[in-house]
């Protein structure tokens, strides 16, 4: 294991957790699961992470622990009860008790279904988190949100539930394939403009090296995301507040993807034009060219990343009528994230009409 492994505190009292960053961090699963004390495992994986499914299987049954293995149907499309049901059922046919732990190998699908079902098995058993993607790294596997989706939209059934270890492996990234490696930065490059103009310059800095997956930067980018993540939910767990700013970028960019229904585009593209769209939507309101050299910054940013930026590509009617259907609307206005420079977010209400009218132009 190299010797920069960093460990970042999610504070939440009793519930407190660390999530540990480094290149062969995997490695600490067996102390990570024992220091939890007795207790069987259930692995959750879904197929293309077999691999680091079954050295983690081997790792846990070397150190002695009984371990039952439970395997998904990979694919957004599964992320629904039916497959939350046969995690249920793999834990109690393979006997596991109030005292097991449940651990998550995979993305954010797997991570959110994995951690849906630990929080209602038995009335809630432990749960660990091994995330192998970019995206669950710096986002879904932090912070306690769990769910499935329904026929009437995304993750809408779901609990809050801190998992009690996350273990963040850049060498789980090296089978991602390029395309949502690079996805996930966008998730990144959120973070860094919620969180300061530091971050943003570390990743101008870095940028080229983040688009080829060099090591390091990858390190650097998923401490700061999650830094900033554990901040915040230590501030705001339930999302009344502060937690929203996680929201940036994800209005127009949920709607970018719903009217694509959801094929060719990624979460995380959809993402990276929703923060130039808000960029966009901020510079209208304020009519000032301080915004406007914002939103040059952020798109010179995605671009460098590998991002898409043709943001007027994307925007058509039917993106406005699921702009409209939005579930952060309240009335005729929109609950929305409003970036000005990096460090200095607000959660304002906007008129629907005001968003048409600034990005349908
Ligand atoms: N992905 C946003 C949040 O966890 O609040």
């Amino acid at each position: 294991m190299s010797e920069s492994v960093s460990s970042i505190r999610v504070d939440l009292g009793e519930r407190s957790y660390d999530v540990r960053v480094g290149s062969g961090v995997r490695a600490e699963l067996p102390q990570q699961v024992d220091a939890l004390g007795e207790g069987d495992v259930l692995v959750v994986h879904d197929g293309p992470d077999r691999p680091w499914a079954n050295e983690a299987i081997e790792a846990l049954r070397r150190a002695g622990r009984r371990v039952v293995e439970c395997i998904l149907p990979a694919g957004e499309e599964h992320k629904d009860i039916r497959t939350v049901e046969k995690i249920w059922d793999a834990a109690l046919e393979g006997e596991i008790d109030r005292r097991g732990i449940v651990l998550g190998i995979g993305g954010g699908v797997v991570g959110d279904m994995t951690a849906f079902a630990a929080s209602t098995l038995l009335r809630g058993v432990r749960l660990g988190q091994l995330p192998t993607t970019l995206l669950s790294m710096v986002d879904s596997s932090v912070g306690g949100k769990t769910g499935v989706n329904r026929p009437q939209g995304k993750n809408l059934v779901g609990t809050f539930y801190q998992p009690s270890f996350v273990l963040c492996d850049v060498d789980t990234l090296t089978t991602l394939p390029r395309g949502e490696r690079i996805a996930g930065l966008a998730e990144v490059v959120k973070s860094a403009w919620i969180d300061s103009e530091q971050s943003v310059v570390m990743l101008e800095r870095d940028a080229s090296s983040l688009r080829e997956g060099d090591a390091a930067a990858t390190i650097r980018a998923i401490e700061m995301s999650v830094r900033l993540k554990a901040r915040i939910v230590s501030e705001d767990e339930q999302e009344t507040g502060t937690r929203m700013l996680l929201n940036f970028g994800h209005t127009v960019g949920h709607a970018i993807e719903a009217a694509l229904e959801y094929r060719g585009i990624r979460h995380g593209e959809g993402v990276a034009l929703g923060m130039i769209a808000a960029l966009r939507l901020s510079a209208a309101l304020g009519e000032n060219e301080a915004g406007k050299q914002q939103e040059a910054r952020l798109v010179a940013l995605l671009r460098e990343l590998g991002l898409p930026i043709h943001l007027d590509d994307y925007l058509d009617e039917n993106v406005s009528r699921h702009l409209i259907s939005d579930k952060k609307r309240r009335g005729s206005s929109i609950r929305f994230v409003l970036p000005g420079p990096p460090g200095a977010l607000e959660i304002r209400s906007i008129p629907v009409e005001t968003i048409r009218e600034a990005l349908f132009r």
